[in-house]
């Protein structure tokens, strides 16, 4: 870990306290869909969301499926580019489900928003957000998760899943990536 290391700034939310936001919310969630009734399908944003969610669904105790998609707005920057791409669909019909999709972080609120709409559409009973990270200061749209990890500033962070040009993603914590990475 040690090259990497030295490209962050400060740790914001090291092993222990991710630890601590996934226990908390998957009993939320568990507390929230136990007698619901209904089939309760996570949807997995790729790829910054998987080591989050693989934390998360491991703790929540009720049957559930797995669906994954994979969505873009970024490029290689750090800055949205203000529209979004699928590559990945769902591989299943959602229609009458409870669907909880899992995001990493929620930026401008555009991905997420896109995406919500996408699976109201397609039928799901309810749609519901769960992101590990929250930038509120940054937001764009009117869009806010249903269950939040934590509130972070307006900094690029990197860890736990989330990086930067493909990089950092396998860092054990989220740290705040050093602006001297990215400016030069
Ligand atoms: P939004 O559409 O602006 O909310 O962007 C959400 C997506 O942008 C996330 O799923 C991330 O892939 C990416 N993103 C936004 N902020 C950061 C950050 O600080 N670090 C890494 N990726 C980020
Ligand atoms: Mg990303």
């Amino acid at each position: 870990m040690e090259p990497m290391k030295n490209d962050i700034l400060c740790v914001l939310a090291d092993e222990k306290k991710l630890e601590e936001i996934c226990d908390r919310l998957a009993q939320q969630i568990t507390e929230d869909y136990r007698d619901s009734g209904r089939e309760l399908i996570f949807v997995i944003v790729l790829k910054g969301s998987v080591f989050f969610a693989a934390d998360l669904v491991r703790r929540v105790p009720l049957p559930c499926g797995l669906e994954f998609m994979k969505l873009s707005s970024y490029g290689s920057g750090t800055a949205t580019s203000g529209f979004i791409q699928v590559h990945l669909d769902l591989k299943r019909d959602i229609n009458g489900a409870d669907v909880v999709v899992i995001e990493d972080i929620i930026d401008s609120g555009r991905t997420l928003k896109k995406l919500m709409c996408l699976l109201t559409d397609r039928g799901a009973h309810s749609v519901r957000c769960c992101t590990l990270l929250d930038k509120p200061e940054r937001r764009q749209v009117d869009m806010n998760a249903d269950y939040v990890g934590m509130e972070i500033p307006d900094a690029f962070v990197v860890g736990y899943g989330l990086d930067y040009d493909e990089k950092y993603r396998n860092l054990p914590y989220v740290g705040i990536l050093k602006p001297t990475v990215y400016q030069k």
